[in-house]
């Protein structure tokens, strides 16, 4: 359904529905893109008025994306990518990080939202020596994808599977857990799992971001559903977690400055191995 509202894009592709916010239009409008409708930025701002720690959510998310594929690409030895709930293309996409450290590195993007779709020429910039490709599917069907994605990875070799800020889309815990053991059985010992995650655990009975956060799920197309960091934990099952464990974004291997950790932000992050 194509509704009104103007993106960079200019004229609303079909299928793009502009009535209600999109999670992957409201993300990119929080990390300053363009690719946005009037209904996504006025959500955005409306739940960055109640919850103002948002914003600095969504960068920390983005930089963490980075650290962690470095880590991947370089000590880990990774050069295989699927990367479901892409989003909007934006600066440092995976392709470009992986790439940067490991030219021949191969990467499948995957995201349902139709908008996504029409901007994944960007995501397809591959360099010569290495290859992308993108699959518009839904991470609830893990065999469509791994069907897919086989025909740019190979799945008897590692596979970085990059689950990040998607699984609280997932609210059923068992279905979550369910799709993560689809994807992680497909792959070899040797992958790798990378999760951010939303949760409520640093909001520390202030409550601005659980009403932001409720606000947000009466209204959107993408409802959330934040979650403690024992759930996070269980999405780990089974792998080896990668030092220094489960943590707020902004603390994950930071690297050093004078001003010693940065402060946490309201979302965990791991890397994990498959033994
Ligand atoms: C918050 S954005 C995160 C983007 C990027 N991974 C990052 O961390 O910067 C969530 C993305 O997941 C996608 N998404 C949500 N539910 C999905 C599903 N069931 N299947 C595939 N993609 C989904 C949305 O369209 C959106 O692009």
């Amino acid at each position: 359904m194509a509704g009104t509202g103007s993106s960079s894009s200019g004229d609303v592709p079909l299928r793009v529905d502009t009535t209600v916010p999109h999670s992957a239009r409201v993300w990119n409008y929080l990390l300053g893109g363009k690719d946005n409708y009037d209904v996504d930025r006025d959500a955005a701002e409306r739940f960055r008025a109640m919850f103002p720690g948002i914003v600095n959510i969504a960068k920390a998310d983005r930089a963490f994306l980075g650290r962690a594929v470095r880590y991947l690409t370089g000590e880990a030895g990774i050069r295989q990518f699927l990367d479901i709930g892409t989003g909007l293309p934006t600066m440092d996409n995976t392709h470009e990080v992986a790439q940067r450290e490991a030219p021949e590195s191969r990467i499948v993007y995957v995201d349902n939202d139709p908008l996504v779709l029409v901007h994944a020429r960007a995501l397809l910039n591959s360099s010569a020596e290495g290859a992308c490709d993108y699959i518009e599917a839904d991470l609830r069907d893990p065999a469509s994808i791994l069907e897919r994605a086989g025909a740019t990875l190979d799945l008897d070799r590692p596979v970085a599977i990059m689950l990040l800020g998607i699984l609280h889309f997932v609210h059923d815990m068992d279905e979550a857990t369910g799709i993560i053991a689809r994807l992680l059985e497909a792959v070899p010992p040797g992958s790798h799992l990378v999760i951010t995650h939303s949760t409520l655990d640093f909001d520390q009975g202030r409550t601005a971001q659980a009403e932001a956060q409720d606000d947000w799920n009466a209204k959107s197309a993408n409802p959330m559903v934040p979650r403690s960091r024992a759930d996070v934990l269980r999405f780990f099952d089974g792998l080896e977690l990668v030092e220094p464990g489960l943590v707020s974004m902004t603390r994950w291997r930071p690297g050093e400055t004078p001003w010693g950790e940065p402060e946490e932000v309201a979302g965990y992050c791991g890397v994990a191995r498959k033994p």
